[in-house]
């Protein structure tokens, strides 16, 4: 047997454990991890040379933009971004433009995607206006549908628990996973409305419309709209104490949540918005200290499932607007997510288990991915190469995002992703991107009707 590709003098992590090792691929498929006497001759060999190998990783929650949106982002700039951070696997967002939430606006992304992405790429669409469209849109596989609740975005009255409970039923009977921006719509429609006619635009003002109060609503009404369903909910960048408080009761009663954290959140605090200033807007935004202490807290013991890096990107001049209800929310996210996580594991903040679980087994896990999250015979062969030990500084103005700012730039950080090899090819090497676009796969998610 000749296989494609062998990566030779690999220190993978396989099981919980580090071993050294050689990895076999053909087909774009493990076909065999070990020792050197059972490894099949190869067309091609790449030496390692001891650096850590990962099972690639993947980003749940990047909003790639393209079609209108394109001057933020594009399927080659942010899958790039995603190659050179280490991300063999992102899923995208459909708060595009147009708004992907029916078949023909799926399809239509799908075909530019496919012809566009460095890594793997899974879409989310929202939810159409009719119900009775979501069989339709799903034999398109999106890889799950997304629920915004702090604004009217989708087709799903989000003002109306009863269609709420019937968009969560349908959607649960199609299997697939419905991840939620939980803030209350009517909270911070309250709250601007206060705020709005006394002509406060500071940066504090934001943080008063933003409650922490309004993300525990909206999630504590999910939660109760979505009993007696079948519907799996995935609760986006969980930002307050209270709210992951919520989401772990209802875990305990046995239902299908789970929940994610940005490194955003982990990181920083609203302390920090002071300093930063409008470039650290972001939706939900940065909680007091006590908050991100119980995000921490929530990562190291398993309460929170996953990190998803929210790559959110936007220009400068839509960042430095004048009123701060101008500015657009979000930061990108893709190329300081892994640098960052390891720095906490050189801290000894974060078991480095528990790394690759938020980062790789996990978001295979939830969004049904079987074929990835782990370095195993059989499984896509998508990598992330490592040097553990290499400490150097962000630098925003060398991202591949066309979004060239950074919460973190300039920040020391130990550990680097130096390859990344999506289905057995080389798409990034030393930070070059080594692909040619359209070589990253469409993710998608088999689906099955229940009644
Ligand atoms: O900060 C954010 N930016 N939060 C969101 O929910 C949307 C995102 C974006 O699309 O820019
Ligand atoms: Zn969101
Ligand atoms: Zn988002």
């Amino acid at each position: 047997m000749i296989a494609d590709l062998v990566l030779n003098n690999a220190k993978a992590y396989i099981k919980g454990e580090i071993l050294e090792c050689n990895i076999a691929i053909e087909e774009g498929k493990f076909i065999k991890i070990g020792r050197q006497p059972q490894m099949p001759n190869a067309d091609q060999k790449i030496n390692l040379q001891g650096m850590l190998t990962l099972p690639g990783l993947i980003d749940a929650h990047v909003h790639l933009r393209d079609e209108k949106k394109s001057y933020k982002e594009d399927f080659i700039s942010g899958t790039s971004a995603a190659a050179a951070g280490g991300f063999t696997t992102v899923l995208d967002m459909p708060n595009n433009q147009p708004l992907t939430n029916s078949v023909e606006t799926l399809k239509n992304r799908l075909e530019i995607v496919k012809k566009r992405a460095i890594v793997n790429v899974g879409l989310f669409s929202e939810f159409p206006e009719k119900l009775s469209e979501l069989p339709q849109i799903s034999s398109e596989n999106p890889i799950g549908f997304k629920l915004f609740m702090g604004n009217q975005v989708g087709g799903l009255n989000i003002d109306d628990d009863q269609a709420l409970k019937e968009g969560f039923q349908t959607v649960g009977n199609i299997n697939t996973v419905i991840a939620i921006h939980a803030e209350d719509k009517n909270q911070i429609m309250l709250n601007e409305q206060k705020l709005k006619q006394g002509k406060h635009d500071s940066i504090k003002d934001f943080l008063l419309v933003h409650t922490e109060q309004a993300e525990v609503q909206a999630i504590k009404r999910v939660l109760k709209a979505s009993k007696d369903t079948n519907a799996q909910l995935h609760f986006c960048h969980v930002t307050s104490q209270q709210g992951l408080e919520a989401i772990k009761e209802e875990k305990k009663i046995g239902k299908k949540i789970t929940c994610e954290v940005t490194p955003n959140h982990l990181m920083l605090s609203a302390a920090d918005v002071t300093h930063y200033g409008m470039m650290a807007i972001m939706l939900p935004p940065l909680r007091d200290r006590n908050h991100q202490e119980a995000l921490i807290r929530g990562v190291n013991q398993g309460d929170i499932d996953i990190i998803g890096s929210d790559h959110a990107p936007h220009t400068i001049e839509e960042k430095s607007a004048n009123s701060v209800w101008e500015v657009k929310a979000g930061v990108p996210g893709l190329e300081t997510t892994l640098p960052l996580m390891l720095t906490l594991v050189k801290k000894k903040w974060l078991p480095f288990q528990r790394l690759v679980e938020l980062l790789a087994e996990k978001p295979a896990e939830i969004y049904g991915l079987t074929s990835k999250g782990k370095l195993e015979q059989g499984k896509d062969a998508d990598i992330t190469v490592i040097d553990y030990n290499q400490q150097w500084k962000i630098a925003a103005s060398k991202f591949k995002s066309k979004a060239k700012f950074s919460l973190f730039d300039n920040w020391e950080v130990i550990g680097k992703p130096t390859k990344t090899f999506v289905n057995g090819n080389l798409v990034m090497d030393n930070n070059e991107i080594v692909a040619n676009p359209g070589s990253g796969k469409i993710i998608r998610k088999e689906v099955t009707f229940k009644e």
